[in-house]
């Protein structure tokens, strides 16, 4: 089977599987140096993926319902979220943004056929209002001010999201990893050394040591580049 069939077919026997009520199963999906960097520590732009990687990429957007990503990767990268690489159906764009600084530019916001959801704590809407769904979320005391993950995910559940593919950057990356939200992991090796800014960090609590671990590890080498991907298990869970 090809890496293409082989990642299809299972994430598809996945999310079959799941049976989590009142959220959508979670697909981390990014690109790093053999370093775990995602990008370097002044936050340029660098591309990981070669064109078979990148196909990947389109595939598993074509095979999610929503695909997730953090304003800060809006702001630094100004990412389409479409499946142009691959045959398949967008998945509905979704942005985690407190604040709303999404840009009225932003290419989210121009998407060909969804109108892109903005998740935000913010009740001061703006003219982004015009062109995005504004959806707020209570903050309750004791949150942060960021966008409250677990309302988020039954939100989404709620609008119809079943699957849902996160991917990036890295503040993102980390706050689902600690909320213990990902069912699934697709990592692009590239293999270079960037020493820039980490795809995970900080994720134990002082004194914590259970670390969520990969199971059913799957890899393939396209090229020099290595796709491993594999189940999410959180100490205390099934896998
Ligand atoms: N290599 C790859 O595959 C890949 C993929 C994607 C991105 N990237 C890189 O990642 C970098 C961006 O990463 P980043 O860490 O700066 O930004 P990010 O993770 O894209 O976005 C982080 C921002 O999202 C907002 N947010 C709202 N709710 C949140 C929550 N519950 N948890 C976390 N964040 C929340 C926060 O801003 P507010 O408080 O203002 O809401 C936060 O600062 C870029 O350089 C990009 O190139 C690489």
């Amino acid at each position: 089977m090809s890496l293409n069939e082989q990642v299809e077919s299972w994430l598809r026997d996945r999310t079959a599987a799941f049976s989590v009520s009142g959220r959508p199963f979670v697909t981390l999906t990014y690109a790093q140096s053999w370093d775990g960097s995602i990008t370097t520590r002044s936050g340029e732009t660098l591309c990981f993926s070669g064109q078979e990687t990148t196909r990947l990429t389109h595939q598993l957007r074509s095979l999610h319902d929503g695909i997730l990503v953090g304003i800060g990767t809006v702001l630094s990268d100004d990412p389409q979220l479409t499946v142009r690489e691959w045959e398949g159906v967008n998945p509905q764009p979704i942005v985690l943004d407190s604040q709303l600084r999404t840009p009225a530019s932003a290419k989210v916001c121009h998407h060909p056929d969804k109108r892109c959801w903005i998740l935000t704590v913010s009740g001061a809407h703006n003219s982004l209002s015009e062109i995005a769904a504004i959806i707020t979320l209570d903050i309750k005391s004791g949150d942060q001010d960021e966008v409250p993950l677990l309302r988020a995910m039954s939100t989404l559940r709620a609008r119809g999201i079943r699957s849902l593919m996160v991917e990036g950057g890295a503040s993102v990356i980390t706050s689902f990893l600690k909320a213990e939200l990902v069912d699934a992991v697709v990592l692009t090796l590239s293999p270079r050394m960037v020493g820039g800014y980490k795809a995970v960090d900080g994720l134990l609590a002082v004194g914590e040591k259970t670390v969520p671990s990969i199971v059913s590890v799957h890899s393939c080498q396209v090229g020099d580049d290595v796709v491993v991907w594999g189940d999410l298990k959180y100490s205390g869970h099934s896998a």
